[in-house]
């Protein structure tokens, strides 16, 4: 594919996507903990299927909508949906595809349970379910290890689920909390019994500590095979590791102080994910990307910016997940070349 590349765009570099799975794998490998990617960043089943052929067990997906897609090509089997099911159309959807694939869900409420038995009740199979559970993050999840304690009676009891083990989207910074959230969680349910199977935590800023969290067996992570400017700004990676960028093109340059692009809100989106301004340009880190409107990207600098018009830069987005949201399209790069235009298949799949 030689082209000159209309903007804006998003690029993905597949030699840092590789070095990425292959680094994260490793280190997978020798903690041994299973590897169980977060498919929302890139919601690509070729990327999906790159991660499992380094030797993911399964894959994660955030929706039914989005597992759907990412299977459509075949290929992949082994799916855990880390969302309550609540509504009967969503449970409709979630037996039929847990016909083509091998699929696990998570639950935090007796309501979601009772939903996910009616649904499986006249089916041969029966659906693997594990607990979420809150252990700091304040999102969904029960809030203490007695109350998993009680869930993961109330699966093993019914006769159409099965209880796969415990869940949870940790806080960040935090693994001694998680790890005695789940460890208590995990006692407690064995000694009633119930085998704990799997224990899943994930998230890419924690990405390098996993051994503080030894209760775990499974990780979950999305971010680290493009990583982003959020990741950068924690340390967690190098610029040099940054796989997805946004290409973009000076539009206008009204001072020397000031400059505009054509990637506003509309690719970038207006995800400012804790910092202050809204990506990092490529290699010219003094400037500074201080406010969009949907298709506009202002860039300022305290000297020059030294920017012309026509002029294409990348840029590191703060949240790389949302952005492969926006587009229909990227751009795979390899040697720096372009080598080709990729559907993001599973891109608006939020139901
Ligand atoms: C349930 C769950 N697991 C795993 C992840 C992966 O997180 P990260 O992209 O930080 O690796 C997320 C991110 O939103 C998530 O919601």
């Amino acid at each position: 594919m030689k082209e000159e590349l209309d903007t804006p765009a998003v690029l993905i570099d597949m030699d840092i996507v590789k070095e990425n799975i292959q680094a994260y794998q490793k280190y997978c490998n020798g903690i041994g903990i299973n590897l169980r990617p977060h498919i929302k960043t890139h919601k690509i089943p070729e990327l999906a299927k790159l991660q499992l052929n380094e030797g993911a067990v399964g894959i994660t997906c955030q929706k039914i909508s989005e597992a759907e897609a990412i299977i459509s090509e075949g290929g992949i089997s082994d799916i855990l949906i880390t969302y309550n099911i609540i509504g009967q159309k969503k449970l409709m959807a979630l037996k039929k595809l847990s016909k083509r694939a091998n699929i696990a869900v998570v639950a935090d409420s007796v309501y979601c349970l009772e939903g996910l038995s009616r649904a499986f009740e006249d089916s041969k199979k029966k659906l693997r379910v594990l607990v979420e559970c809150d252990t700091g993050a304040n999102r969904c999840g029960v809030i203490s290890p007695s109350a998993a304690l009680k869930l993961a009676k109330v699966i093993s009891s019914n006769n159409n689920l099965i209880f796969g083990g415990l869940m949870t989207y940790p806080p960040i910074s935090e693994p001694e909390k998680v790890n005695s959230f789940l460890a208590e969680a995990k006692d407690l349910i064995e000694k009633n019994g119930i085998k704990v199977e799997t224990i899943s935590i994930g998230g890419s800023p924690d990405m390098w500590k996993v051994k503080k969290i030894p209760i775990a067996n499974e990780y979950r992570i999305g971010t680290y095979i493009f990583n982003d400017r959020s990741l950068l700004h924690r340390g967690v990676c190098k610029e040099r590791d940054c796989a997805l960028t946004v290409l973009a093109t000076v539009v206008s340059t009204p001072t020397d102080y000031r400059a505009i692009v054509d990637a506003g809100s509309k690719v970038l989106t207006s995800d400012l994910f804790g910092l202050e301004d809204y990506g990092r340009v490529l290699s010219k880190p003094h400037l500074k990307i201080c406010q969009l409107t949907e298709e506009h990207g202002t860039i300022i600098s305290e000297n020059p910016t030294g920017l012309k018009i026509g002029q294409q830069l990348k840029i590191i987005p703060n949240h790389a997940c949302v952005v492969t949201n926006m587009l229909d399209s990227v751009i795979f790069v390899a040697n720096e070349m372009p080598i080709k235009h990729q559907k993001v298949i599973a891109r608006g799949k939020v139901w």
